[in-house]
């Protein structure tokens, strides 16, 4: 087994390439890799100057996990390279975008031909016509498209929307569920039974946050009972179709079918939150995988193929209400912005050459099945699960069907496997509760490395 072990680690290239100290001795083997972090540390403390947390977004800071974050020089294929010249095999891709692999050699070229057309034109062109026929063509429920910068700011405006079109200001979310950070969503999520929400941030005035009711994740009844208890006086239901911002928890088909049902018969809007989702988990998204078709969709990550990219659209009907078709306002300086649109259009087009989901499905299946084997053979309660290319696993026995179960997860063990995988060149989200993603560019040898970094970690932990 030492002599597995002592292979394995030695003809890891990930631990062998730009690292000196983590070429170990035969006599040291056994302890865990020591990682080279000097670089990403100096740099990391700078940015705590500098920079809120020293980061631009939480969860980049590691809190969750522990340990110093690693800071990233460039970014290949599956693949990313940090300051001190480790390489990892990387399943968090940009926070999903990365889904055609880092830094696509087609995507790049489109991007640097329309570079010298200009970045930003803050008029009409024909690219955003292009982009969004791709975007009506594939996703069911959209007959109309808006394009904005971000996630958060296609999920504000939807919400918005919803509001505009009902005439009526609550709305329903779920435990869990993330929907960027407008005032409206950041609700203390309670658990159990359907709550009030309470604002889940200083700076967000209650007043806010009382229309915002929320349910547990997979459970229509409790849907069912708010739209009782608050007659006539519901907008919509907004929901990530499948979790991934408290791990990867996916629906039930009778939750998803229940939703759309109890949405028609109330007059209410039906959002699903695809920002996450969307070209990701198929060709058509969630709704086009399940087969329920929601009134609104928000859209963004994979639908910029790395550049700022967000996108909110649905039936003609609710879309019709937009400034300036409609009386709802809505703007954005470089929504649409041509570099963009570039940038999406490729990715899409990428996306819909044959055989681009068969391989996501593919090579994330085996992985969570052969990590989640592996935990189990070596004695750790796991569990875990994956549609096309997003998946997670959870330390606790499961199903997790609700954010409330994900919650009972050995989050200490999570940070613990973290970090041994980061020493063994494998880069993971830094949260028990964030999903994962492959891309293209994940082979069946990244898959068998990972398979095989994540046994040794397991062992140690
Ligand atoms: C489901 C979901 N909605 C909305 C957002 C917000 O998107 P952005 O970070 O682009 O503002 C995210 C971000 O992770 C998300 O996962």
């Amino acid at each position: 087994m030492a002599s597995m072990m002592l292979s394995q680690k030695t003809c890891n290239p990930s631990l062998l390439r730009g690292n000196s100290r983590r070429q170990v001795s035969v006599k040291a083997v056994q302890a865990p890799p020591k990682l080279n972090q000097v670089n990403s540390e100096r740099i990391f403390s700078e940015a705590q100057s500098l920079l809120p947390g020293g980061v631009n977004s939480p969860v980049r800071a590691f809190r969750s996990v522990g340990g110093k974050p690693i800071v990233f020089d460039s970014v290949k294929g599956c693949k990313v390279t940090d300051v001190d010249g480790n390489t990892y095999i990387d399943y968090v891709g940009s926070w999903g975008p990365a889904i055609c692999g880092h830094a696509n050699d087609e995507v790049n070229a489109a991007i640097v031909a329309q570079l010298q057309k200009g970045a930003s034109f803050g008029a009409p062109c024909e690219l955003e016509n292009t982009l969004a026929r791709m975007v009506i063509e594939r996703v069911p429920s959209v007959d109309i498209v808006r394009f904005t910068s971000s996630g958060t700011e296609a999920c504000l405006s939807a919400l918005r929307l919803m509001r505009a079109y009902t005439k009526r200001d609550k709305i329903i979310k779920f435990v869990g569920c993330y929907h960027g950070h407008a005032d409206s969503f950041l609700v203390k999520a309670g658990s159990g039974v359907a709550t009030l929400g309470l604002p889940d941030s200083p700076g967000v005035p209650a007043g806010t946050t009382a229309h915002t009711l929320t349910a547990s994740y997979n459970n229509v009844e409790e849907v069912k009972q708010l739209f009782e208890q608050n007659k006539g006086q519901i907008a919509g239901v907004i929901l990530e179709p499948v979790v991934g911002n408290g791990g990867f928890i996916p629906p039930s088909m009778e939750f998803l079918q229940g939703l759309r049902d109890v949405c028609t018969q109330e007059g209410a809007v039906l959002c699903f939150d695809e920002v996450m989702t969307c070209f990701r988990i198929s060709k058509g998204c969630a709704q086009e995988y399940f087969g329920v078709i929601p009134d609104l969709t928000c859209m963004g990550k994979v639908i910029g193929g790395g550049l700022p990219v967000g996108a909110y659209g649905g039936k003609k009907e609710i879309m019709s209400m937009v400034s300036p078709a409609g009386p709802m306002y809505q703007a954005g300086t470089l929504s649409g912005n041509p570099l963009a649109m570039t940038a999406g259009i490729k990715t899409l087009e990428i996306l819909g050459r044959p055989g681009a989901y068969e391989h996501l499905q593919r090579v994330t299946e085996r992985l969570v099945k052969e990590v989640v084997a592996a935990g189990q053979a070596a004695g750790h309660e796991m569990c875990g699960g994956s549609i096309s290319g997003m998946f997670g696993v959870f330390f606790c026995k499961g199903p997790v069907r609700s954010f409330e179960e994900a919650q009972q997860s050995d989050t200490a063990k999570f940070a613990r496997f973290h970090r041994g995988m980061l020493e063994e060149g494998v880069y993971l989200a830094p949260s028990q509760f964030e999903a994962g993603f492959t891309s293209l560019a994940h082979t069946d040898e990244d898959i068998t490395n990972t398979v095989e970094a994540a046994k040794r970690v397991f062992a140690r932990i």
